[in-house]
């Protein structure tokens, strides 16, 4: 039992409960489930935004498929190329590139060296490389095809999530890639 404190005054009156005093604890529920209710919002609200980041990361692998990356830097951006006729690419997975030097490079590629330029406005509506605006650079090697500053975003995003400092390739990794392996791609994995 709780000892509620009762205001001298009312005392005299008896010694029932004054409504004030029968009201409080009520009001300490009502307090306690503010307080749940506060608790809940400041832990939804961080995984509102994982889910955010995890719909970007996986947009950017859809980006990383269907743009040719792979032709050049292999399925699991290693440098082991999907395509034998393309230009081998560089291992991403080892890469000291931050976010901002990835979407540089995505966007307007590297002239002489076999990066395509991805970003359609790269050189002509946004700088590159200090150059002034005007055509691209002729020794850039052709894309497989143009994305969105959105769709390179999101491909950068998919890189920090899921490939660049990841060692290995690990089975998990390509059963993953591969949506269950039909064709048996990863046997040669370890776990
Ligand atoms: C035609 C082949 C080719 C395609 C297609 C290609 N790359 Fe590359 N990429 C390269 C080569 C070659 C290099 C290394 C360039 C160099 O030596 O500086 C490179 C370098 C990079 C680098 C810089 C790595 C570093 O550490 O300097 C990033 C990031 C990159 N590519 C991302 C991508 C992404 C993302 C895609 C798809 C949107 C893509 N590449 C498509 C050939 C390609």
């Amino acid at each position: 039992m709780i000892a509620w404190p009762r205001r001298s005054g009312r005392a005299a009156a008896g010694n029932f409960p004054t409504m004030a005093a029968a009201a409080r604890p009520r009001l300490h529920i009502e307090t306690a489930c503010v307080v749940i209710v506060l608790l809940f919002a400041s832990f939804a609200r961080p995984n509102a935004a994982l889910g955010q980041d995890e719909a970007k990361v996986n947009s950017g692998l859809e980006v990383w498929r269907s743009s040719g990356c792979a032709d050049c830097h292999g399925p699991f951006a290693d440098g082991n190329r999907a395509d034998d006729d393309a230009p081998m690419g560089a291992n991403l997975r080892a890469t000291k590139l931050d976010a901002a030097a990835l979407r540089q490079t995505i966007s307007c590629g590297r002239p002489g060296a076999d990066m395509p330029s991805f970003d359609e406005g790269a050189y002509v509506t946004h700088a590159c490389a200090g150059r002034p605006l005007g055509d691209p650079p002729d020794n850039l090697y052709p894309a497989p095809t143009k994305i969105s500053p959105d769709q390179i975003d999101a491909v950068v995003a998919y890189l920090q999530a899921r490939i660049i400092g990841r060692g290995d390739i690990t089975k998990r990794e390509c059963l993953a890639y591969y949506e269950g392996d039909p064709s048996g791609l990863c046997e040669d994995y370890k776990q």
